[in-house]
């Protein structure tokens, strides 16, 4: 009896930490050993074919971290029965990379059937892109599941629009347990990707804080009247569109950032000693973008026996 007894005490003890796993750098080690090779190389061959993959590839990530934490339920395709995120203002015509994040799954799956999840593969594949670039290197944690669910009314809500000031900025940030340190190491990733000229508009036409040489050049592709140009894109670091560099916090300080929200970081408030920092020394910015994405890249996993993993990322298990 005192030995049943202590046998079931270690399997409650075994299923309690199951459910409440942490994430951990070796989860694949065993199940998986060749997981994170072979995101690698398809990271590195979208990359190689379309810079500006490595951009979406990240953004996805993030995206995908601040709807129901980082579950892949971005990934989620609309159906007759269930609404996903992608039609979300944040993301609607403006995310991208299923195409490759599929593929990617497709020669994951053919390597190891069902064992690593999509939210794990966008994490792995952020990390991928950022070194493809040229931008620095960190460990992934790993054992997220993939969500059942998906939220458009989160995705609109949870997801900072490019005309927040600062205060909002560090609140959309703060909402998610991330330091307002983290936000701005974060939006570090807008040293690489493009924007589009209805997201930009409004700061290259009405805000003051703004080099005016910038705007200028920026006002022939992005015309004053909407729907004009709409969808017309510039690079969101004019200097190294597509080196992930700390170029983005030299153009803060010039006035040259592409968004509202860009500018927000350097325009006399609390942050501008941090941008100042990360412009002038790239080692700091490294660090603090390594932390800041392992930390958002942390926002409520699903693990242990929680979701699932997925077949095929754009649709749950039937
Ligand atoms: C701080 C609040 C943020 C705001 C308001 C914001 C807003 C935006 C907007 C409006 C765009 C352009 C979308 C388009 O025109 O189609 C964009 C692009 C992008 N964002 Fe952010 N973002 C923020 C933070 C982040 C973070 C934390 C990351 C990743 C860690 C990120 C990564 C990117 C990347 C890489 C692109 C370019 C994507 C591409 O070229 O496909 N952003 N962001």
């Amino acid at each position: 009896m005192a030995s049943a007894s202590c046998l079931s005490l270690l399997v409650l003890v075994a299923l309690a930490s199951a459910a409440s796993a942490q994430l951990s750098s070796t989860f694949y080690d065993t199940s998986c050993p060749n997981a994170l090779s072979t995101i690698k190389s398809g990271v590195a061959a979208a990359v190689a074919q379309e810079a500006r993959m490595g951009a979406s590839l990240l953004r996805l990530h993030f995206h995908d971290c601040f709807v129901q934490g980082c579950d892949a339920s971005v990934l989620l395709n609309d159906t007759a029965t269930f609404t996903g995120e992608q039609g979300a203002n944040p993301n609607a015509g403006s995310i991208r990379g299923f195409n490759v994040v599929d593929n990617i799954k497709a020669q994951v799956e053919a390597v190891c059937p069902q064992t690593v999840s999509c939210a794990d593969i966008l994490a792995v594949a952020a990390r991928d892109s950022v070194v493809a670039l040229g931008g620095p290197s960190w460990t992934v944690l790993l054992g997220r599941r993939d969500s059942t669910t998906a939220s458009l009314s989160q995705a609109n809500s949870d997801l900072p629009a490019p005309s927040l000031d600062l205060a909002n900025l560090i609140a959309a940030f703060a909402n998610k347990g991330l330091s307002t340190t983290d936000m701005v190491a974060l939006s570090g990733a807008h040293t690489i990707g493009q924007a589009q000229c209805q997201n930009f508009r409004a700061h290259i036409y009405n805000d003051t804080n703004i080099n005016s040489a910038f705007a200028t050049s920026l006002k022939a592709n992005c015309p004053a009247a909407s729907p004009n140009g709409d969808t017309n894109l510039a690079p969101l670091d004019t200097t190294t569109p597509n080196t992930f560099d700390n170029a983005y916090y030299n153009n803060l300080l010039s006035q040259k950032g592409l968004l509202h929200s860009d500018q927000q970081l350097f325009n006399g408030g609390s942050t501008d000693n941090t941008v100042m920092n990360y412009a002038s020394n790239t080692a700091a910015f490294s660090s603090a973008f390594t932390t800041a994405i392992v930390n958002m890249g942390n926002i409520s996993p699903l693990t242990g026996t929680q979701g699932q993993i997925r077949l095929s990322c754009w649709k749950v298990n039937s």
